[in-house]
């Protein structure tokens, strides 16, 4: 038999991970049951107890995991970082196992990257060896001390320019404390009621095009980031009561692409197509430190509620937890392998959210970097009748609610809430637009989604 080309191999095992839920589920694929006969049929020969090349041990429980020559060829959660792995999928064939044969079939990867996944379990008597996380939410309480939820009063005046087109929602965000939604405009940021829908005002934004939009964690102060692709970049923060402006950050190049404000608004990260976090003192409005680590576009940023955590993220899949203070590294999450598209922190801290262009919704245990829940596609995409090309696949945007649901946006043109436990408990069509943007409101009670075309659309958690 020749082998399959590898293609055909990816194509085949894509169309088997949209099947995945019909398998056995991946908590009960254990070694003894599922793993061994696939290693006994294409493995022991070379990688046995008579003959173990490379050092690899198959046969058992415990010497495959003890790994090879190499070390550990396992990694439990993270089939995409496990030697493993990494070896029965290779594209290459001279890199790939079982060696000088032909792949293994699509469904039997699908099981052993399910078993990696879901904690590497030795048998069905045997405890998970790793801990089934405990992702309940814990609620934080959101401050109140400074008076009423913060709505805008009068504004500035301010004519905004003419508009041909409304701009597509590349950026919006949902006060956490007010019925209010930020909404990227062109130069120019709407408040809009979020459940009236009613225009409340506009605040200017002439350095450009916003590209990320955040309220602080007591809904009183906007954080505008963006500018003018290969012109100018910097960071807005307003007064959410007045519309005035506080402070202005940074002066780049380029425009931002990703930004936050730290929760006691003592600092705004910031970065874009210079591959660097500049992190900025709101106060002096002076550079503190800049993380240098990443390789691609930086196109998150995030800090956790309670500030003790930065997260960032780049358009080659790379996303680090950094400490905030000086900017060493905590962790690094390797496990998107395509530009990450969102990152959003549940509002107890625990739990740290990431989806990108390769379709990976991801909740990060955010105490040790463990991914706790892990979709690999998230959003399918449609396939049109007749069509046979590439499918866009991708999650676009994330919001998590208050009591720690996710909203999730993708290019399948869907928006998707997502309990605390990962899974998908409704589903509302978009089509034909791609919503963009995802937020929900401050009582949890509507789901917002801003498309392609400018417009939001809402929907409530009853519907
Ligand atoms: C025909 C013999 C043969 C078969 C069958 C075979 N392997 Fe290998 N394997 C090798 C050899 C030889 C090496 C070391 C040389 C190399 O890396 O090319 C190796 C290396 C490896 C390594 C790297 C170990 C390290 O520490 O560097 C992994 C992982 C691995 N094999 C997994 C598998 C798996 C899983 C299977 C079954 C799906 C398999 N192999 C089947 C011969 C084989």
């Amino acid at each position: 038999m020749t082998p399959r080309r590898p293609s055909q191999l990816n194509r085949l095992s894509a169309f088997l991970i949209l099947l995945a839920p019909t398998f056995t589920s991946a908590a009960e694929i254990t070694y003894a049951e599922h793993i061994k006969p696939i290693f006994r049929e294409h493995c022991l020969k070379c990688h046995g107890e008579d003959q173990a090349k490379a050092d690899l041990n198959l046969e058992t429980f415990a010497t495959a995991l003890k790994g090879g020559s190499g070390g550990a060829v396992l990694i439990a959660g993270r089939a995409s970082q496990s030697l493993l792995f990494n070896a029965i999928t290779a594209a290459d064939e001279n890199e790939r196992m079982p060696q000088k044969k032909s792949p293994l079939p699509a469904a039997q990867i699908e099981i052993i990257r399910q078993w990696i996944q879901s904690g590497l379990r030795e048998s069905p008597a045997s405890s998970s060896l790793v801990v089934a996380r405990d992702t309940r939410f814990k609620p934080a309480p959101i401050p109140t001390a400074d008076g009423p939820p913060p709505m805008p009063g009068p504004l500035p005046a301010f004519t905004p320019a003419p508009e041909r087109r409304p701009l597509a929602v590349i950026a919006m965000a949902a006060s956490p404390r007010a019925p209010l939604l930020a909404v990227a405009g062109h130069e120019q940021v709407r408040l809009i009621h979020a459940s009236t829908q009613a225009l409340i005002g506009c605040l200017a934004f002439p350095e450009g095009q916003p590209n990320v939009i955040r309220f602080s964690r007591d809904g009183g102060v906007l954080m505008v980031a963006g500018g003018k692709p290969v012109h100018s970049g910097s960071v807005i923060l307003f007064d959410v009561r007045t519309g005035r402006r506080l402070t202005r950050i940074g002066d780049e190049t380029d425009a931002i692409l990703a930004a936050d404000l730290s929760p006691d608004q003592e600092l705004v990260a910031l970065g874009g197509s210079g591959k660097t976090v500049k992190v900025y003192g709101t106060t002096d409005g002076r550079i503190r430190y800049k993380i240098t680590k990443h390789t691609d576009w930086v196109t998150a940023i995030a800090f956790s509620p309670d500030g003790t955590k930065l997260a960032s993220a780049d358009r080659a899949g790379g996303l680090y937890l950094w400490d905030p203070s000086a900017g060493g590294i905590l962790l690094a999450l390797a496990e998107h392998k395509a530009a990450v598209r969102a990152l959003a922190w549940r509002s107890d801290g625990r739990m740290l959210a990431s989806a990108g262009e390769d379709g990976l919704l991801i909740w990060w245990d955010a105490h040790d970097g463990w991914p706790a829940i892990n979709h690999p596609n998230a959003h399918p995409p449609l396939r049109p009748s007749g069509y046979f090309g590439k499918l866009a696949n991708g999650v676009l945007a994330l919001a998590f609610g208050p009591e720690g649901e996710l909203l999730s946006a993708g290019r399948d043109q869907h928006v998707r809430l997502w309990n605390v436990a990962g899974q998908a408990v409704k589903s509302f069509a978009t089509s034909p637009r791609i919503p963009l943007q995802a937020a929900i409101t401050h009582d949890g009670a509507g789901l917002l989604a801003g498309d392609e075309a400018g417009s939001i659309r809402q929907w409530t958690r009853a519907d």
